[in-house]
């Protein structure tokens, strides 16, 4: 899919996409630099979209290391799997609710999220924000990309510590959310 058509496919499913452009690199890279991908053993993306996360996520992780990605759009994770075709990602087309299906007891270091909570049900935004936080090991964080500062009282329900940064290199601005 060229990168026309992966926006044409964001702007034709606004009421579960959320935004009308994808991750710029340097939110990307503002997102990444709260993590030590490169020492992690099982990374969770939620939200893969256009694989713009998937791709800064993918150019730190080792090749032993896992990597599974939660994606509702068909066209999507299409695209993802051609994108990312190693042994180590798991494109897994399916709602980030059912992360603890996929995850059978497995302890994750970092959740990295672009989902639009603002548009995703009460009962689906309590369930995955429960096992994302169930799944995390110890020292693990779930990290969130979002456009409203409004949504840390919402992580404040399931996390203690949380850290906000902003960054004005991403149209729109945006904030970068780092839960522990
Ligand atoms: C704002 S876009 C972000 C895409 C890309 N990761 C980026 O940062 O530009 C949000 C993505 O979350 C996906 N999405 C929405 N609800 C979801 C859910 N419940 N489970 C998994 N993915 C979901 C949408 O299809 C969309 O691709």
């Amino acid at each position: 899919m060229s990168k026309s058509d992966l926006l044409l496919e964001l702007y034709s499913n606004l009421s579960t996409t959320g935004a009308l452009t994808f991750s710029s690199k340097a939110l990307v890279n503002k997102m990444l630099s709260y993590t030590d991908i490169a020492n992690a053993k099982l990374v969770v993306e939620l939200g893969g979209g256009d694989g713009s996360i998937t791709q800064g996520i993918m150019d730190r992780l080792s090749p032993d290391a896992e990597l599974m990605v939660f994606e509702i759009n068909r066209s999507f994770c299409d695209a993802m799997e051609k994108q990312f075709p190693m042994p180590n990602v798991q494109i897994i087309c399916d709602s980030a609710e059912n992360l603890e299906l996929y995850l059978k007891g497995r302890k994750v270091d970092y959740v990295l999220s672009s989902l639009p909570f603002s548009l995703i049900s009460k009962d689906a935004t309590d369930q995955i924000l429960y096992y994302t936080k169930n799944s995390l090991n110890e020292k693990g964080k779930f990290i969130q990309i979002c456009y409203s500062y409004l949504l840390k009282k919402l992580f404040g329900k399931y996390f203690s510590k949380i850290e906000t940064k902003f960054t004005m290199r991403n149209l729109p601005p945006a904030f970068v959310m780092i839960c522990h």
